[in-house]
């Protein structure tokens, strides 16, 4: 401020009222300077994930304590995954369907990952309307092909959930993931 008065008595032209002209110019370009950070700031920080939204980009599920015909069901970006640990009775039942009787043919192998057929880790999200099926808690209807199975329109998934009867028209989606190790998976 104290610039300001001193300059403005030297309005007039000459050395001094270049002076002045070139402080309200530098002035003026260091506020617009500031309105763009302020502008642009928001739209960068818009661009970076939040920290809530990076702790739902991947989980890591422990293996070591699902005994072989047993699932879990966690979460995965807000929905239900199911994690399954296929007995060599169901690896063999998926492997014997031929994929001409499937609606979406996939085979076990490209539904699980190599040496590792006996993990089948699905979204628990039915292809048909997004009900969440049953099969993965102790006890529950696995269905007529022993995989899982829709309550709300009556899908039935196989020991690959494989759809195979009912309304869906997809096989539970496999979402992205990769052993960490052998008792460790990371998803997403
Ligand atoms: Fe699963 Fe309709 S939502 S059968």
């Amino acid at each position: 401020m104290a610039t300001v008065e001193h300059t403005d008595e030297m309005v007039g032209g000459g050395p001094e009222g270049h002076r002045r002209r070139d402080f309200i110019n530098i002035a003026a370009v260091s506020f617009a300077g500031v309105g763009a950070l302020a502008v642009v700031y928001p739209l960068v920080n818009q661009m970076n994930p939040s920290a809530d939204v990076l702790a739902l980009a991947s989980i890591e599920v422990d293996l070591s304590k699902i005994e072989e015909g047993q699932a879990i069901k966690t979460i995965f970006r807000k929905q239900p995954l199911f994690v399954r640990h296929l007995t060599p009775a169901e690896i063999k039942t998926a492997n014997a369907v031929p994929l001409s009787d499937l609606r979406d043919p996939q085979t076990l192998a490209e539904r699980t990952k190599e040496g590792k057929e006996q993990w089948l880790i699905t979204m628990g999200v039915c292809t048909h309307l997004g009900c969440v099926p049953l099969g993965a808690g102790e006890g529950e209807n696995r269905g007529e092909y022993g995989g899982y199975f829709c309550p709300c329109h009556g899908s039935h998934y196989d020991t690959a959930a494989r759809i195979r009867k009912g309304p869906a028209p997809k096989n539970l989606e496999v979402p992205e993931y990769a052993f960490k190790s052998d008792t460790v998976v990371q998803v997403g």
